[in-house]
């Protein structure tokens, strides 16, 4: 496929969320194949170093005013959306919360999008619009049946998606539905760095650090092989590499499109934990507890359309490989806090 990003006129991408765990390293790419950017966040979970100085712009997507301030000085020729929250048990607690972030943000965002002619879009959304789908692995057309919040406010957002484009000749989209992302820069300048992390890994390895006294398994009565969940987990730089592959098919003027990231193969919590000790040398405490409200016993995607259609290439499909650069990251991350990317 013709590789647009690399064109004598650098993209300019408006990237909302960019400081955040998965946007920092897709902003890190964009910049790596010479996109211009302006990365718009409120950094409540994102981190100012995580992006350079001069791209960032603070602010928050329910701020219409400061957002169309943002996008109009910027003038882009596409938006990656990011910015949203994202923890599956908050979102059952507190489902406003994220039906305002992740639903009528995005309305803002689009709005704006929409006003000032810009037509190319890439959205983050997720494997929880299916629900606990019923077919392994899982294909685009599957029935979306989230059975949490959080999936039912990013189905919402993939709804509103899809009516536009087929109001709008002009707009065209790339739906990323991703699986679950992990790992981090193998060079170490980026990885997540969340306040109360939840994610299977990263609670593993701070536990395998000493943060934790002990790591919990949310249930083992699943109708899986060992008891316990199982998902598909990537490493962010695959997942970052197939934002880029989507927004080239999108600057190649190719229509609208819903693909999967994942690498077609899962892991359950158990053999997470065990890659995790392997990997660093800690045999830390687990605890077997009940389940975790809103959790599916298994996600595991059908990878197909996005490496036909994306030609996209995962380099780093390893469950090993993603466990050893999260552990890089946690290790730096513990000893000298998050350092300015430069
Ligand atoms: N888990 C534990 N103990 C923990 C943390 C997690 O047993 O301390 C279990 C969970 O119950 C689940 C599995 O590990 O079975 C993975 O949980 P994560 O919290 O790491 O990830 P989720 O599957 O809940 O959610 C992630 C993202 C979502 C995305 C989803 C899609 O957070 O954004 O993957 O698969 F939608």
């Amino acid at each position: 496929m013709t590789n647009l990003l690399q064109s004598t006129k650098p993209v300019r991408v408006f990237v909302t969320g960019g400081a955040g765990y998965i946007g920092s390293h897709v902003t890190l790419a964009l910049r790596e194949a010479g996109c211009e950017l302006c990365v718009y966040d409120n950094l409540t979970t994102g981190h100012r170093e995580a992006v350079l100085q001069d791209e960032l712009v603070k602010g928050d997507l329910a701020d219409r005013k400061a957002l169309g301030k943002a996008m109009k000085a910027f003038r882009p020729d596409a938006v990656l959306h990011f910015a949203a929250s994202i923890e599956v048990g908050e979102s059952v607690s507190d489902p406003l919360k994220y039906y305002r972030n992740n639903s009528v943000n995005a309305l803002n965002l689009l709005e704006l999008t929409r006003e000032l002619n810009v037509d190319k879009f890439v959205f983050s959304s997720t494997a929880a619009v299916y629900g606990s789908p019923q077919q392994f692995p899982v294909t685009e057309d599957a029935i979306l049946a989230p059975i949490n919040p959080y999936g039912a406010s990013k189905m919402m957002t993939e709804r509103f998606l899809d009516d536009l484009a087929a109001a709008d000749q002009e707009f065209k989209y790339v739906s990323l539905r991703y699986f679950n992302v992990a790992g981090a820069d193998p060079k170490g300048r980026l990885g997540q760095d969340y306040a109360n992390p939840t994610h299977l890994i990263t609670r593993a390895l701070k536990t395998a650090l000493g943060k934790y006294p002990k790591l919990q398994i949310f249930g083992t009565d699943y109708a899986t092989q060992d008891g316990t969940c199982i998902r598909d987990y990537i490493h962010v730089v695959d997942l970052a590499q197939a934002h880029l592959d989507a927004l080239n098919y999108l600057m190649l003027g190719s229509d609208s499109q819903v693909l999967n990231c994942g690498y077609g193969h899962g892991f359950s919590v158990r053999e997470v934990i065990d890659m995790a000790k392997q990997v660093t040398g800690v045999d830390f405490p687990v605890e077997e507890v009940g389940r975790r409200p809103g959790d599916p016993a298994q996600l595991i995607a059908d990878n197909n359309k996005i490496i036909r259609l994306l030609s996209w290439h995962p380099r780093h499909d390893d469950l090993k490989t993603i466990i050893e650069t999260a552990w890089f990251w946690e290790q730096k991350l513990a000893l000298s806090g998050f350092k300015q990317i430069v």
